[in-house]
This record gives structure tokens, C-alpha cells and sequence, in this order.
């Protein structure tokens, strides 16, 4: 009753009367009538699940939604049964299918995706917040990444980070939701370990869990970085990885620290940004509030060329892969090491404060993060970022096969000399 009054109201202010609202029983069946019987059947069986009764209130509330609905051929996916036959899980993969806001492109049509155009990406939160699956700072939802190539008309809308590809099929307009068909299931991503590791990053993975963190531990055992970035406690970092190929370049420096774990602390510290997590919109050159974990501050800056990232010593590098999501934070793939040796313990505490507590004090977002319209209709195009084109980013991982080639052989000299 109360949502058929809201969209009595709804219809009423709304003249062109698109946020129709719609009921739990309207929904579903929508989506039936829209073919998508399986992610209906999935809603369905998460109706008993915490998750899955919170995520159907939110859909049904009356805001503005995208959802990203898999068809019917996703769900047969061998991958997806196992996370079909646990409810509680499968309402956790499904609320991570649910985006507050209506991501229209309105200059496209009433039913078209918003969505940014490469080096561009959009991202947004979720409803997905589960501590199992996800801990950000402020406990914030966790977020997708959709992008396309290019503004032709068959370019196909994807989502970054999904094995399988996940791409867009179609887009409607069910009430007040704005429902895009997908080709695959989106699956939350993992630890940095996984992610780094599915991203080639095997020289960055082996140094991170071979630096110590002194009496990082509450009982006062020291953690490795990475252990320190897959801690309870750490919720939400920026992380600068350099790709193997630029771990392999910068082996003569890296090969004289070897001995001096104080120094590759430092090192790493000065690759990631403790306590928020800045998608690649965000990475803005206008701001000055970028400090690393060693509390070196951080600029940005874009050209034709691409976007570089600058350590307050001059070291700098490009990014070449943005928006690798983890479970607590972002990894941007860079293609050199920051070499900074520096530290400010005081300034990476302090910025690591106030981090903290800025997150603790932001609204939920119902818009693209990082654009520079984030009004709750959501009508922004999507964009943000850097609107320069840049082909290395273009291509995802620019010439990938060689550079794993070349930098295990360099983890692997590396190793040698640790060892040896
Ligand atoms: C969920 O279950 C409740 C009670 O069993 C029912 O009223 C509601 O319609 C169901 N919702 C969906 C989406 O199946
Ligand atoms: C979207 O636009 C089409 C044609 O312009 C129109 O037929 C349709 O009713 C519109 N849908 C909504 C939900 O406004
Ligand atoms: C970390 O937090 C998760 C979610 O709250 C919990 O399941 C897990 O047991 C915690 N791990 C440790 C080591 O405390
Ligand atoms: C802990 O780290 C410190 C500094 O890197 C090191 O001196 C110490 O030996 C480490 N402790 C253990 C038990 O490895
Ligand atoms: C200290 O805590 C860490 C993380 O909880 C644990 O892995 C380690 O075994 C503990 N060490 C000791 C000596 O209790
Ligand atoms: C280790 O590196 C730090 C930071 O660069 C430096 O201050 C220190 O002297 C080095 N220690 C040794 C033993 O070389
Ligand atoms: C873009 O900026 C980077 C870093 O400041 C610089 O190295 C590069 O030459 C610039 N490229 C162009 C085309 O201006
Ligand atoms: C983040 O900063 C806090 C406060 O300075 C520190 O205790 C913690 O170890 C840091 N975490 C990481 C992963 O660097
Ligand atoms: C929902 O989105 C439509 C279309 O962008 C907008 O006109 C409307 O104001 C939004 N409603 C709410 C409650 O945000």
C-alpha cells in the first residue's frame, strides 16, 4: 500500500512519468516478462536471506536503481551453480548487481546505460557491504567498473575486472529502475594476493610478502605488506603496482636494498595510499590531499599521453591499468617504480586520520563516483576522469605477454639475490 501511494506521488511530481514504482511481486514480474526468468528465480531464493530481504526493500523503496541483471545463459554458467545453491552468498553476488541511482545518458535515449569512454571509467557503489566479501573505509558498499572503447554505436559497454568478460546486452527502463541485461554473473573481487596475482603482478606480489611491517599485529608480530593490506583492520587503500616489467627495470636499485627492510618499507609505503581508496576519476591533478603510506605526498597529472602519478621526490611513473578493484581498496597498475626512499610518520598518521574519518562521515553515493555531477537523479553522463585518450590504457594491459615473460625472469634474479 505504501508503495503503491509513493508511486501515486512519484507519478504526480514526475511528469514524464518514468519512476513508476513498482512493488516486490511488480518487480519480478517485469523481470519475467523481460526474459530474465533465472535472475528472477535468484531473487526469489534469496528472499529468505538478510541480504537478500534488505537488497528487494531497497528496490522497492522508491529511489532510483541500476541494475545489472544477468540472462537467463549466465546463470547456467558452471561457476554460478555453486553460488546459486548457497543463499546467503548468492544474495550477497546479487546485491553486488544493484547500483543506487539511475545511470541513464539522457542525450541517448530514456533507456540508455551511462557510461564513460576509455581512458574513462565509470564506477559506483553497490548494495554489496558484507564484511565477509568486502571492508572498505566507512564500511562503504563495494563498488563496479564499466567502460566502453570508443563512442561508435557497436561498441560493446564491459565491466573492468570480470573472468569472464561481463559485457552490457541491452538496456530498459522497469518503473522507476533502469535494468541492463548482462552476458555473464559480476563477481566481487578478491584479496590483493588473488587480484594481483589474475593481474599479472607476480614480481609486486613476491616483494610485498617479503617486506615486514614492524609490530603491525596487535600481539606485536611484525606482518608482511601484504598481510598488512589483507588485515581486518585495513580498510581501504590506493595501490601504485608497478607492473613486472617495471620491477624488472628497477632490479639494480631494488637488488642494493635487498639487506635493508627499513628501505623497502619505505619503497612500498610510497606505492599506496592507507585508508581511502581513490578510483581512477578521482585521481584529479586540482588536489593536493594525495599522501602516501609513507606520508610523501602524491600528484597527478594528465596529458595526451596519459595519466603520470608523482612522488614528492620527482620519481614518476604512468598508469597504465586503472580501477583493478579489491575486496579493501584499488590497485593502479603503473609502468615504473616510485623510487622514494623517504618517510614522514607524523604526515601518514595524520592523513591517515583524517581519511578515516571523512569516510566515516560520507553519504552514500548515487552517482558516478569521482564526475564532476553527482546529483541523486543520476542523470550525469558518467564520465569524469581525464577526458585525454590514451591507447596504453586503451589496451588494458599494453603488450602483457612480454612484460610477464621479462619480469618473472627479473623476480627471478631478484630472488636469487634475496636468497642467495
Ligand atoms: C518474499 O517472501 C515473502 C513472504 O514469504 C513474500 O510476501 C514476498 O512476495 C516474497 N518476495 C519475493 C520477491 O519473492
Ligand atoms: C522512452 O522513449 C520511447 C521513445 O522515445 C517511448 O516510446 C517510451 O515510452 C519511453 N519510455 C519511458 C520509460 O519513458
Ligand atoms: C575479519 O572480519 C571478518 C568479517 O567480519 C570475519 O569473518 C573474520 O573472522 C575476521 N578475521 C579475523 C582474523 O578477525
Ligand atoms: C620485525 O621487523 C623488524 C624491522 O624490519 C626486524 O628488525 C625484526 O627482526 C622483525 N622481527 C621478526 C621476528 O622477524
Ligand atoms: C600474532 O597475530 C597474528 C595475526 O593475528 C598471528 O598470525 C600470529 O600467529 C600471532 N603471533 C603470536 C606469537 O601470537
Ligand atoms: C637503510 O635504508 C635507510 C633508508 O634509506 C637508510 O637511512 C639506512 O641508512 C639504511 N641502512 C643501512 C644499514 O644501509
Ligand atoms: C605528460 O606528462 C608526463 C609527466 O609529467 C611527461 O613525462 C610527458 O612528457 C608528458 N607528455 C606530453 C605529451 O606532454
Ligand atoms: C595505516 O596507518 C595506520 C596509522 O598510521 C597504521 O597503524 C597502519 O599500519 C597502516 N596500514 C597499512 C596497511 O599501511
Ligand atoms: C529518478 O531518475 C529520474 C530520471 O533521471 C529523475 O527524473 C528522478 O528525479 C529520479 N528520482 C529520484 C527519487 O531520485
Amino acid at each position: 500500500m505504501r508503495n503503491f501511494l509513493l508511486s501515486l506521488v512519484l507519478s504526480g511530481i514526475c511528469l514524464h512519468a518514468q519512476a513508476q514504482s513498482l512493488d516486490a511481486p511488480g518487480l519480478m514480474s517485469a523481470f519475467q516478462k523481460a526474459g530474465l526468468t533465472s535472475f528472477a528465480t535468484a531473487l526469489g531464493k534469496v528472499n529468505g536471506t538478510k541480504p537478500g530481504q534488505d537488497m528487494m526493500a531497497a528496490l522497492v523503496n522508491g529511489n532510483n536503481y541500476t541494475v545489472y541483471a544477468p540472462n537467463n545463459a549466465a546463470f547456467d554458467a558452471p561457476a554460478v551453480a555453486s553460488v546459486s545453491n548457497n543463499p546467503q552468498l548468492l544474495a550477497q553476488v546479487l546485491s553486488y548487481h544493484v547500483v543506487p541511482g539511475y545511470f541513464v545518458n539522457s542525450t541517448q535515449g530514456n533507456a540508455s546505460l551511462a557510461c564513460a569512454v576509455l581512458p574513462s571509467v565509470t564506477v559506483a557503489h553497490t548494495l554489496l557491504t558484507d564484511g565477509t566479501l568486502v571492508d572498505l573505509e566507512g564500511n562503504n558498499a563495494q563498488v563496479v567498473a564499466w567502460t566502453r572503447n570508443d563512442m561508435t554505436s557497436n561498441s560493446t559497454i564491459y565491466f573492468l575486472n570480470q573472468k569472464p568478460e561481463v559485457t552490457v546486452l541491452t538496456t530498459m527502463a522497469v518503473g522507476h529502475i533502469l535494468v541492463a541485461t548482462i552476458s555473464n554473473v559480476l563477481m566481487p573481487p578478491g584479496s590483493f594476493d588473488k587480484v594481483a596475482a589474475a593481474n599479472n603482478l607476480t614480481s609486486l606480489n613476491g616483494i610485498v610478502d617479503m617486506v615486514a611491517v614492524p609490530s603491525f599485529f596487535p600481539n606485536g608480530t611484525n606482518a608482511t605488506v601484504e598481510q598488512a593490506l589483507e588485515a581486518n583492520r585495513t580498510q581501504g587503500y590506493t595501490f601504485f603496482a608497478p607492473d613486472d616489467a617495471a620491477l624488472k627495470n628497477a632490479q639494480s636499485t631494488l637488488t642494493g636494498l635487498v639487506n635493508n627492510q627499513t628501505a623497502l618499507l619505505a619503497l612500498l609505503s610510497n606505492h599506496y595510499i592507507n585508508g581511502t581508496t581513490y578510483y581512477s576519476p578521482q585521481l584529479d591533478s586540482s588536489s593536493s590531499n594525495f599522501v602516501s603510506a609513507a606520508g610523501q605526498s602524491l600528484t597527478f597529472n594528465a596529458n595526451s599521453s596519459g595519466t603520470y602519478i608523482t612522488s614528492a621526490n620527482g620519481a614518476s611513473a604512468k598508469i597504465i591499468k586503472t580501477d583493478v578493484l579489491t575486496d579493501r581498496g584499488v590497485i593502479h597498475i603503473v609502468d615504473h617504480v616510485l623510487v622514494n626512499l623517504n618517510r614522514d610518520d607524523a604526515k601518514a598518521m595524520s592523513a591517515y586520520q583524517s581519511a578515516t574519518s571523512a569516510a566515516a562521515q560520507r553519504p552514500t553515493q548515487t552517482g558516478p563516483i569521482g564526475a564532476s555531477s553527482t546529483s541523486s537523479s543520476g542523470g550525469s553522463t558518467g564520465g569524469g576522469g581525464h577526458g585525454t585518450k590514451n591507447t596504453a590504457i586503451a589496451m588494458g594491459v599494453a603488450s602483457a605477454g612480454g612484460a610477464v615473460a621479462v619480469g618473472a625472469l627479473g623476480w627471478i634474479l631478484f630472488m636469487g639475490l634475496v636468497v642467495g
